[in-house]
C-alpha cells in the first residue's frame, strides 16, 4: 500500500465512525508551553483534551505534519526520522478504551483495512506505579479481541505513558508493535520497546486521564480523551515489506538523487548513513521553513534547529563529495511529492530556495577551510584539544557538534571543560568592545532582538516569582522593538503583579550583572534549575545563559554581555490568548 493510500483510507475508517477530518495543523506551536514543533497530532489540541468545546465535535481525525528532534541521533536506521507524518484520531471526552483498541486492531488487521498478520502483532500497556494503577482495563480489551497473553506486555512510564513536555494532559498508553520477520530477535530478553529492529512500533493509543501540574502531581481529568498516533513512513514501510523508512516512496526519489549527485561509485555502510542523513535533515529543514510561519535558518530557538539540520547536511554532502546546490533538488522533489496534501511547500517555494542558498553559500565558505585545519591540527598534533574545537568554532565556524562527530570518528573525547574555558575568555575580550558599541549608542538591528532576548529570559525569571512555578513559557516572539512572551497561566496579572514583575526586572538590569554563558551536560543544566523550553538532542552537552541566582536557562543565545546595557524594562500590553495561557508584550526604553 502506497503512503498516499495509507492516509486516506485511515482518515476513511475513522470519518465512518463519526470522526471529523480536521487539517493538519502549523508545525510551529502557537500555544503549547513547552516544545519548539509540532511533535503529535494531540499538540494543537491540547485546550480540547482539557474540555474546551472543538467546533468540529467530539470525534474527530487528521493527518499531522510533526517534528520531533528527540530521535535525531537515531536518523539513519530502519525506522528514526525527524520530520514525519501522524495518522491520529481523538475522543474529546467520548468513547473510551473498548472502542479505541477495538478499531485499533479492527483497522490493523482486517483485511478491509490494513490488513497486518494478527500473529505479528505485540502490544504493551501501562504497568502501574505510584500516581497511576497497572491497567488492567486495557490488557482485558487486547485480550477479548484476540490478542494472546504472552503477547500483551507491561511497562513503566518510560514506555507506557504520554506527556507532551513536562506538564499538561497526560495518561497510560497502549502501544502496537509489528514483528520483523527478517530482523531477529536480538536475544532472549528481546521484547517491544527493544531498539533493535524486531518490534517496530507502528501505534499509540494514549488515554488522556490526567493533568500534570507544574509541581510534578497529578489531578484527574474533568473528561477523559482518546489521543492516537501512527507514524505513516513506517507503518508504510512494514505494509510495503521493505527493510527500513528510507526505503518506502517517501524517501527513495531524494535517496537516488542524492546517490546520483556523488561521484563515488559504491558507497559505503557509512555513506549510505550520511545519505540517509541528508534524506532526512534537508527533508525537515524544508518542512519547517515551508510552513507559513517562514521559520528560516538563524541563531535562536526553531531557526537554529533549521540551522543545525542544514550545516549537517552540507558537511553530509560534502563528505559525499557532492557540491554546491544540492538541496535546491530536494526542494523540487518534496514540493512534487507534497504539493497537494501541504499546499504551503509550494506556496513558500521561493522562501525556501532563497534562505537554503543563502545558508549553504554562508556554510561552504567556512567549512573546506575548518576541514583543512582539522585534518592539519589532527596530523601535527595527533589529538583535538578543546582549545582547537574553540578555535574551529570562532575562527572558522565549524559547529562543536561536528567537530566532536570527526573527532569521535578519529577515536578522540573532545575536553568540554577546556573548550568552555576558551570560550569565556574570549567572551571577557570581546565585552569590552561590545560596551563601547553601546555607549556610542550604536546598537543596530541585532543588538537590538539580543537585548530583547536577554529581556525575555528576566521576564520568565520574574513571571515565575511573582506569580509561581506555574509559569511556563509558551512561545516567544521578538521583533526590533518589543518582546512577546507567551506562558502558561490562567489570568491576567494584575496591576501590582505588573508593577512587582517589572519592578525584579529592572532591578537585575540597575545592578548589572553579567550574563553568563556555560556548557553544560543537559541533566546537570536541569539538575542546577536551568529552565529549557526545549529538550536539546544533539548530545549531551547544553548551552546555558545564566543572570546571577536570578534566571538560568537553556538557550542558544545570542545574549547581552551584562543586564545594564538593556535599559528600562516596561510591560506594555497583557492579553488572554487561550485556555490557561497569557501573552506580554514588553519594551526596552532607551539603553543608558
Ligand atoms: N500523542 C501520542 C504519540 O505521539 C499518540 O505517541
Amino acid at each position: 500500500m502506497e503512503i498516499s493510500e495509507l492516509r486516506s483510507v485511515y482518515l476513511r475508517f475513522f470519518a465512518k465512525r463519526g470522526h471529523a477530518v480536521i487539517a493538519s495543523a502549523s508545525l510551529i506551536p502557537e500555544d503549547d508551553p513547552s516544545v519548539l514543533f509540532t511533535s503529535a497530532g494531540m499538540h494543537p489540541l491540547v485546550p480540547y483534551l482539557l474540555g474546551q468545546p472543538h467546533p468540529e465535535g467530539r470525534r474527530l481525525t487528521n493527518v499531522q505534519k510533526c517534528i520531533r528532534t528527540t530521535d535525531i541521533e537515531d536518523v539513519g536506521d530502519t525506522t528514526h526520522l525527524t520530520f514525519f507524518e501522524m495518522l491520529g484520531n481523538w475522543s474529546l471526552g467520548d468513547y473510551w478504551k473498548k472502542e479505541a483498541i477495538t478499531w485499533s486492531y479492527e483497522f490493523l488487521t482486517s483485511k478491509k483495512w490494513l490488513g497486518f498478520n494478527p500473529d505479528k502483532l505485540s502490544v504493551t500497556v501501562f504497568a502501574g506505579d505510584d500516581d497511576s494503577p497497572q491497567d488492567k482495563e486495557a490488557a482485558k480489551v487486547w485480550q477479548s479481541v484476540g490478542i494472546p497473553k504472552e503477547r500483551i506486555y507491561f511497562l513503566g512510564k518510560e514506555d507506557n505513558w504520554w506527556i507532551a513536555g513536562n506538564s499538561g494532559p497526560c495518561g497510560p498508553c497502549t502501544e502496537m508493535f509489528i514483528e520483523v520477520d527478517e530482523i531477529p530477535k536480538c536475544g532472549p530478553d528481546c521484547r517491544p520497546g527493544c531498539n533493535c529492529g524486531h518490534f517496530v512500533e507502528v501505534w499509540n493509543d494514549v488515554f488522556m486521564m490526567y493533568n500534570k501540574n507544574e509541581d510534578g502531581t497529578y489531578t484527574p481529568l474533568k473528561q477523559q480523551s482518546i489521543d492516537t498516533g501512527m507514524g505513516v513512513e513506517r507503518t508504510a514501510a512494514m505494509l510495503q515489506g521493505v527493510p527500513s523508512v528510507f526505503d518506502t516512496e517517501a524517501f527513495v526519489p531524494i535517496l537516488d538523487y542524492i546517490r546520483n549527485l556523488s561521484p563515488k561509485e559504491e558507497f559505503t555502510e557509512t555513506d549510505e548513513r550520511l545519505a540517509r542523513i541528508i534524506a532526512d535533515h534537508v527533508r525537515s529543514a524544508i518542512m519547517i521553513m515551508a510552513d507559513d510561519r517562514q521559520i528560516g535558518p538563524s541563531n535562536v530557538e526553531q531557526g537554529y534547529i533549521v540551522r543545525r539540520l542544514l550545516r549537517k547536511s552540507i558537511h553530509s554532502a560534502d563528505r559525499l563529495g557532492i557540491e554546491k546546490g544540492f538541496m535546491i533538488g530536494i526542494t523540487d522533489i518534496m514540493i512534487e511529492m507534497f504539493k497537494d496534501i501541504y499546499k504551503e511547500v509550494e506556496r513558500n517555494r521561493k522562501f525556501v530556495i532563497d534562505n537554503l542558498e543563502a545558508e549553504e553559500e554562508k556554510f561552504r565558505q567556512t567549512l573546506s577551510k575548518a576541514l583543512r585545519r582539522f585534518d592539519k591540527i589532527l596530523n601535527d598534533t595527533g589529538t583535538i584539544t578543546g582549545q582547537d574545537a574553540f578555535l574551529l568554532f570562532t575562527s572558522f565556524g565549524l559547529p562543536l557538534e561536528m567537530t566532536r562527530d570527526l573527532a569521535e570518528e578519529n577515536g578522540i573525547v573532545i575536553n568540554m571543560k577546556e573548550f568552555t574555558k576558551q570560550f569565556e575568555e574570549h567572551r571577557e575580550i570581546s565585552r569590552t568592545a561590545t560596551q563601547g558599541k553601546f555607549k556610542g549608542g550604536l546598537a543596530d538591528h541585532s543588538e537590538e532582538i539580543t537585548r530583547l532576548h536577554t529581556a525575555t529570559h528576566l521576564l520568565q525569571a520574574a513571571l515565575r516569582k511573582v506569580l509561581g512555578d506555574e509559569v511556563t513559557q509558551n512561545g516567544s516572539n521578538i521583533t526590533n522593538d518589543r518582546l512577546r512572551f507567551d506562558f502558561t497561566f490562567s489570568r491576567k496579572l494584575t496591576s501590582e503583579e505588573v508593577e512587582q514583575v517589572e519592578r525584579l526586572v529592572n532591578d537585575i538590569i540597575s545592578k548589572d550583572l553579567p550574563v553568563e554563558h556555560y556548557f553544560m551536560p543537559y541533566d546537570e543544566a536541569i539538575g542546577k534549575g536551568a529552565l529549557a523550553f526545549f529538550k536539546e538532542n544533539y548530545g549531551e552537552e547544553v548551552s546555558v545563559y545564566q543572570v546571577g541566582s536570578f534566571s538560568m536557562e537553556l538557550c542558544g543565545g545570542p545574549h547581552v554581555e551584562h543586564t545594564g546595557v538593556l535599559g528600562s524594562f516596561k510591560i506594555a500590553k497583557q492579553e488572554k490568548i487561550g485556555a490557561g495561557v497569557m501573552r506580554i508584550k514588553a519594551v526596552l526604553e532607551s539603553a543608558s
